[in-house]
């Protein structure tokens, strides 16, 4: 069972997200996604739960943009593909999209526009600006899924430490 942080629907089992489960099925179902289950990322969550997050939210966004909601969607399951838990330095920051790019190209074949999604999605600290809407989508779609989590991960750190203050 898959499920965006903050939507009602079930990816799998809705009706509502039919049209989006047909374009991501087959990423979505890969041991190579589905591996990122084991894996933090943002401290609050999986890296899984996050590329989907961004992978759904940014579906929506391009179909109401009327940009390519399927390939923004598949992009954006595959754009943090990578399997190890490195320090979040500045050098990771910039080479982790190459590096899940490789990987994806791996495991499916890549239209330009997501391989671009996947190249692109942390400029601008990365340099190479986006070259499709799509990518652009994604971008700006991963800085605020990630800002999310990452307040989710200080509203669970500040309860544990009021707790634990309640506790002494
Ligand atoms: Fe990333
Ligand atoms: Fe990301």
């Amino acid at each position: 069972m898959s499920r965006a942080i903050g939507s009602r629907y079930n990816v799998e089992h809705s009706s509502h997200t039919s049209a989006y489960l047909n374009a991501i099925s087959d990423v979505l179902s890969s041991s190579e996604v589905q591996e990122l289950k084991k894996f933090e990322h943002h401290h609050s969550m999986t890296r899984f739960q996050h590329c989907l997050n961004v992978s759904y939210y940014s579906y929506l966004t391009c179909r109401k943009l009327g940009f390519n909601a399927e390939q923004a969607a598949r992009a954006g399951l595959l754009h943090d593909l990578y399997v190890s838990s490195p320090k979040c330095t500045k050098e990771h920051l910039k080479n982790h999209p190459q590096v899940a790019l490789e990987n994806a190209r791996k495991s499916f074949k890549l239209t330009k526009v997501e391989a671009d999604v996947i190249l692109k999605h942390m400029w601008p600290l990365r340099k190479g600006r986006p070259k499709y809407p799509e990518s652009y989508v994604v971008m700006f779609t991963d800085k605020y899924i990630a800002l999310i989590e990452y307040c989710i991960y200080l509203s669970h750190s500040a309860k544990k430490i009021t707790k634990k203050s309640n506790k002494s």
